[in-house]
């Protein structure tokens, strides 16, 4: 699959390896094209089927903007809506919205997913890392699209889990919240990740 990554900061590089690795066709959508993987944001989204936004969550509007609109694109938004409040990290819009619908909102006609936006960046591209596969959780609108994104999770070695529709962001940003919050305030660290585990019956 063709995927376009906005960003080739830690998220960007840190899942485009996975993807390149899989055997995905992935180009970096940059500010300032150096390598020959990269371009510039707009030829990168137009010629891509999936478009992920791994940029910082301030830059948003402008990267949709750059982007054309990402009309008809599936857009994989991997951002956290993040502020330090009251001496805080904690969610620049609360939770009564999420960076998931924000985005959808610049970009009415393309499908986002949430997703990739709830470990550390090393986590993203290091699933298969952990003794057992990591759950990433998706949220999205539209079931064929979140389909593709729940593979492409998966193609980085994570248990890819549908979370529901789009307002689900709202959750998913909450849960990078935790684990922000246990990586840098509660001593965890940044090698830990959340897995599913079932009883027998
Ligand atoms: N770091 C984590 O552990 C982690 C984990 C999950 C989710 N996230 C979220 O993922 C997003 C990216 O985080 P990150 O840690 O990868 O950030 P980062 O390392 O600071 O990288 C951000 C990248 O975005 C690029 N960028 C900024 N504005 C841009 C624009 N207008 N057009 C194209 N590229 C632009 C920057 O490029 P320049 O070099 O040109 O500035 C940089 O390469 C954030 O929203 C963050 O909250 C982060």
């Amino acid at each position: 699959m063709k995927i376009a990554i906005i960003g080739r900061g830690a998220v960007g590089k840190a899942i485009g390896g996975g993807w390149a690795a899989a055997g995905h066709q992935v180009v970096y959508g940059v500010r300032a094209p150096s390598a020959a993987d990269e371009t510039e944001t707009a030829p990168a989204a137009a010629d891509a089927d999936v478009v992920v936004i791994a940029t910082p969550w301030s830059a948003v509007p402008v990267v949709v903007a750059a982007a054309g609109g990402l009309a008809g694109k599936t857009v994989i938004d991997c951002t956290n809506p993040l502020a330090l409040i009251d001496g805080r990290l904690q969610l620049a819009i609360g939770h009564t919205t999420s960076g998931g619908e924000t985005l959808a909102a610049l970009a009415p006609e393309a499908s986002v997913v949430k997703t990739l936006n709830q470990l550390g960046a090393e986590n993203l591209g290091g699933a298969r890392r952990f003794p057992a596969p990591p759950v990433m959780f998706a949220a999205g609108d539209d079931a064929t699209r979140k389909a593709v994104a729940l593979r492409l999770v998966g193609d980085l070695g994570f248990e890819a889990i549908d979370a529901g529709p789009l307002v689900n962001s709202r959750l998913l940003e909450s849960l990078a919240m935790l684990w922000i919050d246990q990586a840098l305030a509660r001593g965890a660290g940044r090698a830990f990740a959340y897995a599913r585990i079932r009883r027998a019956t």
